[in-house]
């Protein structure tokens, strides 16, 4: 049987970093206000919805709710009679509670010297004006807004001003290409597109209009776009529709009158790859999506608003700049760094200087970033001071125990406990992580399952397997953060995450309980890759590689990366009519590569591309894509004993070597 979680378990070198005997104790010294209760997970398990309705009072509600769940599988509906404004929650009842001068947002450009710091009191008084500019461009409560921008305080901003409107924002992350751009406007029928001139990279300029433009080619129904000048590029200009920030948003009104909305209208929706070629529009509801990310917030990072300066180093492009950059810590009134350029944008100490200037306390980011950093070695930090430091986090894929080990003692200098927090765009908040000070960590171990919520492992028959033993993660009970479906396909909804183990939520990765009952997180174990932490389809960048004239077939698998956790490696045959013409190789593998950064975004660029004759396949025709992956990670094959013909694999194996490409 194949075992996708077994993977993991076998890579060289690891049982001796991470021997499951191996714990880091709950640091001593760290006091911690959050965790003052140490029976946290015995009061919420005891009494789930009890401990999540006392958790919707961190919320500030126009009309307090009555209810708590309604769950009619898979529809859940959390504090459904309740009503409050989101926007309202972020920032205006801090500026009513005295917090005005406090800093919100210590904002950090992409080229060092360019700063700006923005109190509670501005973000509210932007927000307003916002608010107001989306009105008179024809916003309305239920619209849905495409957001497509760089990593600005105006991004913020804007996801504040469309859901103070009562309508959706949907994120595109600002390094997809303009088909995935259009494609995404498309599905949830955007009326209005934000965006900026471009985006600064290592302090060159990479476009975000002319995307923005080509996209709305095939969007007729984008009435208005509005647009930030970040980078002061040219732009094209279309009178009527585009609208320039500077000029609609700052001679507003910067009073706005908030409305309440019921605690089950829809907040934003968020693309994610699943296992066929089309995204996912997962979305949010208001009131159970923010109790749970205020309540994460402030448990997981043990948060202390007057003292903490919080950097969560992630783009407002993905699910964890929006749970963890908007709206976790401005409804905890916590003070953020926001950052908006790469590791390396201004020399490679660029975080160290960071963390050291505006002396962070709490730094959540992904397993490929520290992985890079660590990869520029361990010198670079220790040119730093970062005592500042009192808590590290990581998020988006399994973390190494390399890399967990080099966090904990080059970065957190052996006293900054590790939260490793497993969840996912469909669950809106963390759902497994240690509880700083309570949870003793284990390097790459997600520990246990958040207070309130329930997590099992079982096997493909659903039932629960033994500690040790390896199987697929569930979600045994609804929690308030979870999707409330899939944007206009409730049958998909169901089908992907609710049919496939009765009455639990199949999460798509593997798991396991070790003999302590501490729990370890495997990798995926469906079609879907993490590459750098980001989230994408095998079958998504198979259909753009088949859109190229000369390719007739693609398979796609993601193989394990030492860089980037998982990478991209296709392998193609080309159309008979292709082959002469496409003699050249190693050419028309960059062109492959370059048509799928045209098509999705060149952080879908497969690793290596190989051409090759014939693809391995079933009697039915099926493609074998287990077998590929055993060819792509260079191990030995598993069972070869349904193909029409074994000898293909074997050939593919030798091509492995010749006709590919990595860069
Ligand atoms: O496979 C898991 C992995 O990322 C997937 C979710 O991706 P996305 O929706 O893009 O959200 C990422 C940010 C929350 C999961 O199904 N994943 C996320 N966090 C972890 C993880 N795998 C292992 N350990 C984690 N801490």
């Amino acid at each position: 049987m194949y075992r996708p979680w077994g993977d993991r378990m076998t890579e060289k070198g690891l049982e001796a970093l991470f021997s499951e005997t191996r714990q880091f104790a709950p640091s001593p010294d760290f006091v911690s206000r959050a965790n003052a209760h140490a029976d946290i997970y015995g009061l919420a398990n005891a009494d789930p919805e009890g401990w999540w309705r006392q958790q919707a009072t961190r919320l500030s509600w126009a009309k307090e709710p009555t209810t708590t769940l309604e769950w009619d599988l898979p529809n859940a509906r959390w504090f459904a009679d309740g009503e409050l404004n989101a926007a309202y929650n972020c920032v205006d009842r801090h500026v009513e509670n005295g917090l005005g001068d406090r800093v919100a947002i210590h904002w950090v450009a992409d080229q060092p010297g360019e700063e700006r710091t923005i109190t509670y009191a501005d973000l509210h008084r932007m927000v307003q004006q916002a608010a107001n500019a989306l009105e008179e461009l024809g916003v309305r409560e239920g619209d849905r807004v495409a957001v497509y921008m760089p990593m600005i305080p105006e991004a913020v901003v804007a996801l504040l001003a469309v859901v103070r409107l009562g309508a959706m924002h949907s994120v595109v992350f600002g390094g997809f290409a303009a088909d995935a751009l259009a494609s995404r406007i498309q599905d949830s029928d955007c009326r209005v597109v934000i965006t900026a001139d471009g985006a600064f990279r290592r302090g060159s300029v990479s476009p975000l209009k002319p995307a923005v433009d080509q996209a709305l080619e095939s969007c007729p129904g984008v009435e208005k776009v509005l647009v930030v000048q970040r980078t002061r590029t040219p732009v094209e200009w279309v009178d009527g529709r585009d609208h320039w920030w500077h000029e609609i948003v700052e001679r507003q009104d910067p009073h706005h009158q908030w409305r309440a909305f019921n605690a089950e209208h829809p907040l934003f929706i968020m693309y994610t790859s699943g296992t066929t070629a089309k995204p996912k529009g997962i979305f949010h509801t208001t009131g159970g999506y923010l109790t749970q990310v205020a309540t994460t917030y402030h448990y997981v990072f043990d948060h202390k608003p007057e003292t903490d300066i919080c950097w969560t180093a992630a783009d407002i492009g993905w699910i964890t700049g929006h749970s963890y950059i908007v709206y976790g810590p401005l409804i905890n009134a916590a003070t953020q760094v926001m950052y908006e350029g790469l590791p390396d944008s201004g020399g490679q100490d660029r975080w160290w200087r960071i963390i050291e200037s505006h002396k962070v306390t709490v730094l959540y980011t992904a397993p490929t970033t520290i992985r890079t950093l660590m990869k520029w070695g361990h010198q670079i930090p220790a040119g730093h001071d970062l005592t500042s430091l009192r808590l590290l986090g990581t998020v988006g894929e399994p973390i190494n125990p390399e890399a967990w080990v080099w966090y904990h003692t080059y970065i957190g200098g052996e006293r900054c406990p590790i939260v490793d927090t497993w969840w996912q765009t469909e669950t809106g908040a963390i759902m497994a992580t240690p509880l700083p000070g309570v949870t003793a960590t284990k390097p790459g171990a997600a520990m246990r399952a958040f207070p309130g919520i329930s997590l099992e492992v079982v096997d493909e028959q659903g039932h629960v397997v033994g500690h040790g033993q390896g199987g697929y993660l569930v979600i045994t009970r609804p929690w308030p953060s979870m999707t409330r479906g899939i944007w206009g396909d409730p049958q998909r909804f169901f089908d992907t995450y609710w049919n496939r183990f009765e009455g639990r939520y199949f999460a798509g990765d593997g798991a396991k309980y070790d003999d302590d009952g501490d729990l370890w997180l495997l990798g995926r174990v469906d079609d879907v890759m993490n590459v750098s932490g980001h989230r994408l389809s095998t079958t998504e960048v198979e259909h753009a590689l088949v859109s190229h004239h000369a390719v007739a077939e693609a398979a796609v698998v993601g193989a394990s990366d030492e860089h980037t956790g998982q990478a991209i490696v296709a392998f193609v045959t080309l159309k008979l009519s292709a082959t002469d013409a496409e003699a050249d190789h190693a050419q028309t593998i960059a062109a492959l590569r370059q048509h799928v950064a045209t098509v999705i975004s060149p952080i879908a660029k497969p690793r290596q591309i190989i051409l090759t004759p014939e693809l391995p396949k079933t009697r039915s025709g099926k493609i074998m894509r287990r077998l590929l992956r055993d060819v792509a990670e260079n191990r030995q094959l598993g069972d070869v004993t349904t193909l029409t013909d074994p000898t293909v694999v074997n050939m593919i194996a030798g091509l492995m070597g010749t006709h590919s490409s990595d860069d």
